[in-house]
């Protein structure tokens, strides 16, 4: 018997479970901004993905990621007020709409006090072996007192990344289940949630997720447009691009990994009657036709067609705002620092 009532709802059998392709659910992922506010996701499938994301791989089986469910007819109302005050602007309305917001946690005291253990388990477990050089002695005299000596600020670093792999994990799970997600950042208040929940101090907020159910097509309107790949991927050495073999390409979309790209027919159109049904502001926010034009001829992204199309149409259709100008300076002095390019980034003028 289950000690949380809300596990009650069905649990449906596993031949029940819809069994998608792995490459077709990675393909099919998008970040979903509109929820379904009366849908709830089922108890068994936030299960699930809390699930994946604890077998998700982990340094030295520490588990440093937790997660604090949140529901709002269920959480206390105070707790909910503080997110609420927390959650950046643009995010409020997927706040509000989904059905629970997950809120993801690293404990950095998982590496100072679970590291021992951890590596014992996978001992246990057949994972830890003497073919690759462990031993006792010298994991207990050199290894693990090295780790632990880690300063907080590395030890930081290293979990996050692990808690960004158990949340991708969740993620996909959902996307296999139906569960539409999006990641959402609570960045209005330092510290808000850390003190909404009293987390003792090892315990960093990584980041919110919530999930819910699709209100807009689930595809998103199209896979979203990335840099190409060979301008992401280098092969032996960094600045050899890794070229991309058109048949795996062709593989890869037959199997639904990649995608017709965005925006998809109608999705303007989706995105303006979604706006009207919830009385909020219809429409896409745009950028200058300069900044649109020298975008469009950057030869890093990967613009298919379509969003071609819809540049133009929004430079043809005209009204575009002005380049802030008194923002100029403050665009340059950053990327200057960060030893940029600036007449990449802000074009000639
Ligand atoms: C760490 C992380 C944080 C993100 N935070 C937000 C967020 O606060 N709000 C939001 O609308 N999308 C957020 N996103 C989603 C990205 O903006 C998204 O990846 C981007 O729109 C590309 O679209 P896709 O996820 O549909 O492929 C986040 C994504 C990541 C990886």
């Amino acid at each position: 018997m289950s000690s949380n009532p809300s596990t009650a709802s069905a649990v449906p059998n596993a031949a029940e479970v819809p069994d998608l392709p792995f490459l077709q659910v990675v393909g099919d992922r998008r970040s979903i901004r509109y929820f379904d506010p009366d849908k709830k996701v089922e108890e068994w499938k936030v299960q699930a993905m809390l699930h994946a994301a604890r077998i998700a791989s982990c340094q030295g089986n520490i588990n440093a990621t937790e997660a604090i469910v949140v529901q709002k007819e269920t959480c206390d109302p105070d707790v909910w007020d503080d997110l609420e005050e927390c959650v950046s602007g643009f995010n409020v309305q997927l706040f509000t709409q989904s059905s629970h917001i997950i809120i993801w946690l690293t404990n950095i005291n998982a590496w100072y006090g679970r590291a021992n253990d951890g590596l014992s388990t996978l001992a246990l477990s057949g994972a830890l072996t003497k073919y690759h050089g462990w031993n006792y002695e010298f994991s207990m005299t050199q290894t693990i007192p090295r780790l632990m000596s880690f300063p907080k600020e590395r030890t930081d670093l290293l979990l996050r990344f692990e808690t960004g792999l158990a949340v991708c994990q969740a993620l996909l799970t959902g996307q296999a289940l139906g569960v539409g997600n999006c990641l959402c950042a609570f960045g209005r208040k330092p510290q808000g949630v850390e003190q909404a929940f009293k987390l003792p101090p090892s315990y960093k907020f990584t980041w919110a997720h919530v999930i819910g159910y699709p209100l807009e097509d689930a595809k998103g309107g199209g896979q979203r447009v990335r840099l190409k790949f060979d301008k992401l991927f280098h092969r032996n050495e960094f600045g050899t691009p890794y070229a991309p073999d058109p048949a795996v390409e062709q593989m890869l979309r037959e199997k639904g990994l990649l995608q017709e790209q965005a925006p998809l027919d109608g999705r303007f159109e989706e995105i303006d009657r979604l706006a009207a049904q919830f009385g909020r502001d219809p429409g896409v926010v745009s950028w200058p036709a300069r900044e649109l034009e020298r975008l469009m001829a950057d030869e890093d992204w990967d613009f298919g067609p379509r969003i071609r199309a819809r540049a133009q149409q929004i430079l043809d259709e005209g009204g575009l705002p002005d380049y802030p100008e008194e923002m100029r300076d403050t665009f340059v002095r950053i990327m200057e620092e960060h030893g940029l390019d600036v007449r990449k980034f802000l074009g000639e003028t």
